[in-house]
């Protein structure tokens, strides 16, 4: 018998850093897959607001509200009792105020069993970090592509190219880490950008979606690991099994053996004793 998943906890995940062992973070929005990922051992998953995408079809995360993210993120919950947990702010439940800020977070923790939570954005929401922070509330800061400001950015591109704009998000990962982000993650910015940040944080851990390798860990949006996002897949991402292969291939035998009456097959139904049976025919008659 494998022996049984501990539960990762902050200092578990400091431990890693300590250790040098990459830490694995992996998107998921739903029961089963948070069952496979928490077997598989994978330290800490997002419920990101990217569901709005993977999950429910809009063609961007602005749509989605806080009451999506809590029934996804409960659910994950429930299917991964032991990776440790984030919940991911949707648009415009922090940028308002700090009140804001504090209260929705405090929702994923106590309506969905979270272990912290991840906002975007840089030295303009650090009070929204440290007012989340001081609320016991471990939380997470992201920079480079924020796909809650892609509009402002210009698209899904490579954030910090130049000089000066890598220089901005240097500035804004340390007003992160000043204001008590535990951990930050870089999304598409240059592996060199995010080495330099990992090797001058004192304190946050720092977290790689394509940046590069030169970070405490990497996180990938399962659908795009696993090809089940059928817009498009993001150059950064690698596909570990195609997934959505092999699931259309299974739909189409589905469609096939239905059709030509070859499923279902007798061991996929229950038969009724003949005694039962007749007996029924005579109170029917
Ligand atoms: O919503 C999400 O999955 C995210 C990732 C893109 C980091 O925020």
């Amino acid at each position: 018998m494998p022996e049984p998943r501990k539960k990762m906890t902050l200092p578990g995940l400091y431990q890693k850093v300590a250790a040098q062992q990459p830490i694995t973070w992996l998107t998921c929005y739903d029961y089963p897959t948070a069952y496979m990922q928490d077997q598989a051992g994978v330290d800490m998953i997002l419920v990101g607001d990217s569901l709005g995408m993977t999950m429910l079809g809009y063609d961007s995360t602005l749509p989605v509200t806080m009451d999506d993210m809590i029934r996804h993120a409960a659910a994950v919950r429930r299917g991964a009792p032991n990776a440790w947990l984030v919940g991911d702010m949707p648009y415009m439940t922090y940028q308002p105020s700090v009140e804001s800020a504090i209260r929705n977070a405090g929702r994923f923790m106590a309506e969905a069993g979270c272990d912290a939570i991840k906002l975007e954005g840089g030295a303009a929401m650090a009070d929204r970090i440290k007012g989340i922070v001081d609320a016991g509330i471990p939380a997470i800061g992201h920079l480079g592509l924020t796909p809650q400001s892609v509009s402002a950015l210009g698209g899904f591109k490579l954030q910090g190219k130049s000089a000066a704009m890598a220089k901005k998000i240097v500035d804004d990962a340390k007003a992160l880490e000043d204001a008590g982000a535990f951990m930050i993650l870089l999304e598409l910015v240059p592996d060199r950008l995010c080495q330099l940040i990992t090797e001058r944080a004192k304190n946050a851990i720092i977290m790689s979606l394509g940046s590069g390798l030169h970070a405490h860990g990497q996180l990938l949006i399962y659908h795009d690991a696993f090809a089940l996002y059928p817009k498009f897949k993001p150059k950064m991402a690698k596909v570990f099994a195609d997934a959505g292969a092999v699931i259309r291939e299974g739909l189409n035998g589905y469609v096939k053996e239905v059709t030509e009456k070859t499923f279902p097959a007798k061991e996929n139904w229950f038969g009724m004793a003949d005694e039962e049976y007749d007996e029924l025919l005579k109170m029917l008659d």
